[in-house]
């Protein structure tokens, strides 16, 4: 990789990323997400069919984030976002709070974030209390058993797209680091940052669906791969 010249960087995180913090991937070896179709617990119609399950499963996946911290990946993008003067946005895809915690700012959840609920009565965001299962009463508006997780479910439109698209737009190295690639519009970033004249790198365990889409391409674990690409980008 060109290490000097570049002004503008776009990151975009999955779950990949948080997997050597102990954060189970999505598609993991069995195609279920800790024992569940995708399908049965991230989408609305889910919701609607059981909602007492969706949200016995995010509770659960929201208490399991004390148990996890930050790895030497999480660690390295603050790293980056403390001492790169260009610009830089941290797009994950991920509802955890690992990139956060590690210390980075210029950063967006586009798949919402497990710390957030949405109040199904009057669309306010707010922090989640932390169980929604035995409905607790939205802090705007007081209605009770209407807050669901905070999550982008399949169907729904991802989280702050403008901002997104307006950073891919003049972003000259676009990275992608522990993503499949199976899911858009994420999956399509690769494709207009380099429609912009990106440089683009893939940093991922295996070769992800898109592998082809960049021009580089490292394989291995990122909590390895990562510091390292830090340091040359920091040094170059
Ligand atoms: P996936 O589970 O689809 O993909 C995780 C990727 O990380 C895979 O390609 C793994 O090979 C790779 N990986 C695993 N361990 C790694 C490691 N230690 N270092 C580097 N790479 C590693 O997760 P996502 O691509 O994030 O959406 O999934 C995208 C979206 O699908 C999620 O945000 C979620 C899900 O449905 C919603 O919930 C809306």
């Amino acid at each position: 990789m060109r290490a000097a010249g570049f002004q503008s960087i776009v990151v975009l995180t999955g779950a990949g990323i948080s997997a050597e913090s102990g954060v189970p991937t999505f598609r993991g070896p069995d195609g279920l997400w800790e024992g569940h179709r995708v399908e049965d617990v991230a989408t609305p119609q889910a919701f609607r069919r059981d909602p007492a399950l969706v949200q016995a499963f995010y509770d659960a996946r929201r208490a399991a984030l004390a148990r996890v911290a930050p790895n030497p990946a999480h660690a390295a993008l603050a790293r980056l976002d403390a001492q790169w003067q260009g610009d830089l946005l941290i797009v994950t895809q991920n509802v955890d709070d690992l990139h956060e915690r590690a210390g980075a700012a210029r950063m967006v959840h586009m798949h919402g974030e497990l710390k957030s609920a949405l109040c199904l009565a009057c669309g306010e965001r707010q922090p989640a209390p932390e169980t929604l299962s035995d409905g607790p009463a939205c802090a705007r508006c007081g209605a009770h058993g209407r807050l669901r997780p905070d999550i982008v479910w399949f169907g729904e439109m991802p989280y702050h797209m403008d901002r997104i698209e307006a950073a891919l737009a003049v972003c000259d190295l676009f990275v992608s680091i522990g993503t499949s690639g199976a899911v858009y519009p994420a999956a399509g970033f690769v494709q207009g940052a380099r429609h912009y004249g990106a440089h683009t790198l893939e940093i991922n365990l295996d070769p992800s669906e898109g592998t082809h889409f960049f021009d580089e391409a490292r394989h291995g674990r990122a909590g390895e791969l990562v510091p390292l690409w830090v340091d040359e980008l920091l040094q170059g």
